[in-house]
């Protein structure tokens, strides 16, 4: 995973929680470096999933929700660091549409050994997006709070839901499918409301 997503996270740590508790949670996670990561260096994947336990265990919160808050976190830094991907992107799931095929197409040129995920979008008759998400890795919850950023960003508020999809037998990946929706106010339970 690249160094980006690290030092992202470490940021957004010690914004929320404060720098003694970054150090806490970089002790706690028992890293081979100590948690020295340079944003375009690439390191193994369960380093983050080890700082999220470790945060988890400091701050009492489960995991995959600390994952969803680091995806809208991360969301807006991704919006600071890169506003040429925004560039002529009117709304929200238009963005989310051309993830796989526009942004993360110009994030492997930039970042060629980039592991980035599969998404497959298509638009549904109610003016929805399907967006099935696949990877060799377990970051649906990153993806959704990724999906929680966009909303945020675009001040477009959406209505997520979503269900894993059986994967290949033997396939240690993940594949979860996101039933995106403009929201109309009200929501019913337990169906995400994002922005
Ligand atoms: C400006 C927008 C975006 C940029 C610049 C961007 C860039 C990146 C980068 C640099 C990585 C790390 C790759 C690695 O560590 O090797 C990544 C991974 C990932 N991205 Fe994006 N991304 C963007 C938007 C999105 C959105 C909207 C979603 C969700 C719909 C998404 C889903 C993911 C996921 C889930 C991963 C983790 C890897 C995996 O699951 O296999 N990204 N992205």
């Amino acid at each position: 995973m690249k160094g980006v997503v690290f030092t992202e996270f470490m940021d957004m740590v010690a914004e929320r929680y404060g720098y003694e508790t970054l150090d806490e949670v970089l002790a706690g996670a028992k890293l081979p470096h100590n948690g020295a990561y340079t944003a375009v260096g690439t390191y193994p994947h369960t380093e983050i999933v080890a700082l999220v336990v470790s945060l988890s265990s400091k701050v009492g919160s489960p995991p995959d929700a600390l994952v969803r808050a680091f995806g809208r976190h991360l969301f807006g830094r991704f919006a600071e660091l890169y506003p040429v991907f925004f560039q002529d992107v009117p709304d929200a799931l238009t963005f989310l549409e051309r993830v796989d095929s526009v942004i993360h197409v110009e994030v492997r040129k930039l970042y060629p050994d980039a592991e980035l995920p599969r998404f497959q979008a298509s638009r549904r008759a109610d003016g929805g997006l399907n967006l099935l998400y696949l990877s060799s890795r377990h970051f649906a919850d990153l993806a959704e709070g990724l999906i929680e950023g966009c909303a945020e960003h675009f001040k477009q508020p959406l209505m997520v839901q979503r269900r894993n999809q059986p994967v290949a037998d033997g396939s240690a990946g993940s594949a979860v499918m996101f039933h995106v929706s403009p929201a109309s106010g009200v929501a019913a339970s337990p169906d995400r409301v994002a922005a």
